[in-house]
């Protein structure tokens, strides 16, 4: 995952604005023949860029595609940490475990993989997850906090409101929030959250966030068993939406709000969340590992489980389930 010759190119035409780069200078720096140069010119056309060149002076880059890539996703970052190391991926099986290892080996904290397909994205409850080429956004965000394994779950509340403001920001759409952490749009799910811990008994070591949410599919690129239960930002703002803008929104939030938490604790995020919420007030049916109840979801406790009050007036926290609406 270090950065190649071609990635260091691309990167100094990035960083030169719309002037020319020299193809010469480059083949010398990198010790490349200048038709080497010119090959690497072939494939970033191929792959969306349009670069222009000038006799004598080099290349120049015109315009870019939509790709995720640390460059697209820097030229809108404003956070302090986060997004400041980015790994970047064409294609990759789950960019979970790549997130786990590259936490293990000492990544700093608010450290991304992000990738542009995954061949076997990871849901919920050992759920797959549709995670189609140059579509969405599918990425790991590595966030080392100061906090006890207990505190996870508030994490991914705390996560759930960053990506309802960053997609707020971007597209003016405000998703609703289905306990735990389903974004649905006019019902449908546009974004899902896995959280997944390294910890000691009394301390987190690291927190692996995986945000997958679907920007830019059109209807007929969902699998058919997604189809009437899935959409994306594109379908419901009738645009193609900027995914490298979203996700340095979402990074910019993020630390806003995992900050906030850290240092102020639940109560402010757990007054957004529930602002947000679909869950509460509604009667609902949590399916657990060993049971079903039904009740009306009342409320969030400090510890970001769910409340339910049964018709019997007893009150039932769910720490994990899935929830279904009656
Ligand atoms: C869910 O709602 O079930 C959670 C879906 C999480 C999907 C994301 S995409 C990026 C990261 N890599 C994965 O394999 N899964 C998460």
């Amino acid at each position: 995952m270090t950065s190649t010759v071609k990635d260091k190119f691309l990167k100094r035409l990035f960083e030169a604005n719309g002037e020319p780069v020299s193809g010469q200078e480059i083949a010398d720096e990198f010790g490349l023949s200048r038709t080497a140069i010119w090959k690497y010119v072939k494939e970033f056309e191929k792959a969306g860029y349009e670069i222009g060149s000038i006799r004598k002076k080099g290349y120049y880059l015109i315009s870019t595609p939509d790709l995720v890539t640390e460059v697209n996703i820097k030229k809108h970052l404003q956070t302090k940490r986060y997004g400041k190391t980015v790994h970047y991926l064409e294609t990759c099986d789950s960019t979970q475990p790549i997130a786990h290892d590259l936490a293990q080996k000492g990544a700093a904290d608010g450290t991304i993989v992000i990738s542009e397909e995954q061949l076997e994205g990871k849901g919920r409850m050992a759920r797959s997850w549709a995670s189609k080429s140059y579509k969405g956004i599918w990425m790991s965000v590595i966030l080392k906090p100061e906090l006890t394994p207990q505190q996870a779950p508030q994490i991914t509340l705390v996560a759930a409101v960053a990506i309802v403001r960053a997609i707020e920001e971007v597209t003016a759409l405000v998703p609703q929030i289905k306990w735990p952490n389903d974004l649905l749009v006019n019902g449908k799910k546009i974004t899902g959250i896995l959280t997944e811990l390294q910890a000691d008994p009394d301390q987190i070591k690291a927190l692996i966030l995986g945000i997958g949410i679907n920007v830019n599919q059109d209807e007929t690129e969902f699998p058919d068993e997604l189809a009437s239960i899935a959409t994306s930002l594109k379908i419901e703002v009738d645009n193609e939406v900027n995914r490298a803008k979203l996700v340095a929104t979402i990074l910019s939030y993020l630390e806003h709000y995992v900050t906030l938490y850290v240092t102020k604790g639940f109560k402010p995020i757990k007054l957004l969340w529930e602002s947000y919420s679909t869950t509460i007030g509604k009667n609902v049916r949590a399916v657990m590992l060993r049971e079903t109840i039904e009740g009306i979801a009342t409320g969030i406790t400090d510890e970001g489980m769910l409340e339910l009050t049964l018709t019997d007036g007893t009150i039932r926290k769910i720490y994990s389930g899935d929830i279904e609406f009656n």
